[in-house]
This record gives structure tokens, C-alpha cells and sequence, in this order.
């Protein structure tokens, strides 16, 4: 009987300290290890088993039942703690991993093409509508396709107006686009027609109207039966193209070494008196043609040569070439 009663004790005690552990449980370690404690191999309860055998046989059926009761129970209060936990885990990993897709967007700036990129792209496309494919060629050249081939021989004086960057002996920077024609015609037999659009470099102290780096393009076309009379053409279809409708155009009688005749072209605003020089031109020099071994009385054609960084800013009325050069995003956006 004192047995029995101690026994009982022990069942109340045992219910009562396992409530409170489980009511603080924080985690599902925790749990286990409450589990382990009463529940386990060696833990309370079946030690209370074990005792049952100490009990006078009256008793033994009545204790079994309680400790079975109290097993079961503890063992379904611990299961439900154990889901509760699990709940919890998963709401605040949830919590903690979901995205605010109502936090605005944080802006990156588009990018877009500098202004002198924008319009050599432009020249290239009208004299691409015209049927001229685009050629291009090395900025390093050498002395015979920057000026020899192109008829400026050695001692010539035109070399003057070339300030020329060296690199080595007979190596220099290009200073036009125009040994991209003897490239161009070294390697096709005629006809050609072809624009081509590339860097330039010359030792120019700049200033409002020079750049040590340029852009230009160079257009050629050689055939059988080609007379001033196309180059006008193509060059009044470029400017009412690039320009408008309503400007005026002359030509300027000038002097290219590779032209034969040259001739500066000038175009005039519809509301303004002032000539604006636009770019050189020329038929072929027969010397050209022959140093690429192509038969001057069979083949004729034009050449012209225009500056990328003049035509941007007489489009867009700027008036200091550096500007391009020099970065400044409050003036590359406006473009
Ligand atoms: N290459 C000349 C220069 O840079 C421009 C030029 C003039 C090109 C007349 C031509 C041309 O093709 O026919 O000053």
C-alpha cells in the first residue's frame, strides 16, 4: 500500500515537471531530448514499469494503467509540441525569405551610343540606300598607302597639310580615310563602290576646329562610264538626306593630289547667307588608278572624303569639336 501511493506520487510528480518542461520548449532538439528523458530506453516512465513488479498484486493492474495513461499522454503532448515547432520553423522561414514586390525597382541608366557614332552610322546608311558597301582598313598605315599611292610622292608639298603622327620609318597613324581606296582596289577588280567610315589622326593642337583624333568617311566609286555628273548626284541625294530638303550646294574648284578635278563642296542653309564647307571631292587622278594597275582609259569614277565631327556639329549647331572628346555626360546625354 505505501508502495502503491509512493508510486502514485511519483506519477503526479513525473506528470507535473514533464508539463512544465514542455510548456518552455523552444526548439525541436529540445523535444527530443525531453522525449528521451522520460520516454527513453532508460528514462522515467519505463522505470516506473520496472517498479511495478515491487507492488502487491491488487495494486499492479490499477498502476500499470496510470503509467500507460501517463505514457500515452506525454507522448501525444509531446508529438503536438513537436508539429506546433515545426509550424512556427517553417511560417518564419517563410517570413524572413519572402520578397517585397511592392519595394520600387532601383533604376539603371541606359546607355546609348556617343553622338559622333550616331551620326557616322546615319552617313553610313544613306550611302548604303545609295548601293555603296562598307570597306575598312587599318589606322596604322604605312607611307605608300597614306600619300605614295595616293599620288603624293615623297617631296611632294601637299604633304603639308598632312601633319602626320610616326610611328616608326614609313609607318605613321593614318591621317585620312583615303588609303582605304588603294586597299580596296589593290584587292577587287573594278567596279567598286564602297563607303568606309574609320578614325583618323593628325598633329593638331586642338582647338575649337581640331582634334588630334577625327572621324571621317571616304567614299569611291570606280566603273566604266562614271562622270562628275554622278558625283553630283550622289553628293546632292546625301545632303538633302542628311540635311534636308531645301539647302543649297556649290562646288569649290580646290586641289587633292588624288582627284583630278577636285573640288571642296559648300552647302547653304534655306534661311542662311553663309557657305558652309562640307567636304572634298573629286574624279579619280589617273596616277590612283594605275597604281593599282586598273586602266584609266577603261575606268573612271569619284572619290570623296567627308569629316564625321564637322557634319555632327553642323547638324546639331555645336560649336567646339573637344566637346566630343571630352566626356562630359551633361553634354553627350543631349543626343
Ligand atoms: N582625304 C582628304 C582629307 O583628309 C579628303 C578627301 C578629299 C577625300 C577629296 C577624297 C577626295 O576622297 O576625293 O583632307
Amino acid at each position: 500500500m505505501e508502495k502503491y501511493t509512493d508510486l502514485l506520487e511519483q506519477i503526479e510528480e513525473i506528470e507535473e515537471d514533464s508539463s512544465d518542461k514542455l510548456r518552455d520548449l523552444k526548439s525541436l532538439d529540445d523535444c527530443e531530448q525531453v522525449r528521451v528523458e522520460y520516454l527513453g530506453r532508460n528514462g522515467k516512465i519505463p522505470n516506473l514499469f520496472q517498479r511495478l513488479g515491487e507492488l502487491p498484486d491488487e495494486y499492479r493492474a490499477e498502476a500499470g494503467k496510470k503509467i500507460n495513461q501517463l505514457k500515452s499522454s506525454l507522448d501525444e503532448r509531446i508529438n503536438e509540441k513537436k508539429r506546433e515547432l515545426e509550424e512556427e520553423k517553417q511560417k518564419n522561414q517563410l517570413e524572413e525569405e519572402s520578397l517585397d514586390v511592392t519595394l520600387p525597382g532601383r533604376r539603371r541608366g541606359v546607355g546609348k551610343l556617343h553622338i559622333l557614332t550616331q551620326v557616322q552610322n546615319e552617313l553610313v546608311e544613306i550611302f548604303k540606300r545609295m548601293g555603296f558597301s562598307r570597306a575598312t582598313g587599318p589606322e596604322v598605315e604605312t607611307d605608300y598607302y597614306n600619300f605614295e599611292a595616293l599620288n603624293i610622292p615623297e617631296l611632294h608639298p601637299a604633304r603639308d597639310e598632312w601633319d602626320s603622327l610616326y610611328l616608326d620609318d614609313g609607318v605613321l597613324l593614318r591621317t585620312h580615310t583615303s588609303p582605304v581606296q588603294i586597299r580596296v582596289m589593290e584587292d577587287h577588280r573594278p567596279p567598286v563602290k564602297i563607303i568606309c567610315p574609320g578614325k583618323c589622326f593628325r598633329r593638331d593642337t586642338p582647338d575649337a576646329t581640331h582634334y588630334p583624333v577625327f572621324f571621317q568617311v571616304e567614299l569611291l566609286w570606280i566603273d566604266r562610264e562614271l562622270s562628275f555628273a554622278n558625283l553630283k548626284y550622289v553628293i546632292k541625294t546625301f545632303v538633302e538626306e542628311f540635311f534636308g530638303p531645301d539647302f543649297e550646294m556649290r562646288f569649290r574648284a580646290d586641289y587633292f593630289p588624288f582627284t583630278e578635278p577636285s573640288a571642296e563642296v559648300d552647302i547653304r542653309p534655306p534661311d542662311g547667307d553663309e557657305w558652309l564647307e562640307i567636304m572634298g571631292s573629286g574624279m579619280v587622278d589617273p596616277n590612283v588608278l594605275e597604281a593599282v594597275d586598273y586602266d584609266p582609259e577603261k575606268y573612271q569614277g569619284f572619290a570623296l572624303g567627308l569629316g564625321v565631327d564637322r557634319m555632327a556639329m553642323l547638324k546639331y549647331g555645336i560649336d567646339d569639336i573637344r566637346l566630343f572628346y571630352r566626356n562630359d555626360l551633361r553634354f553627350l546625354r543631349q543626343f
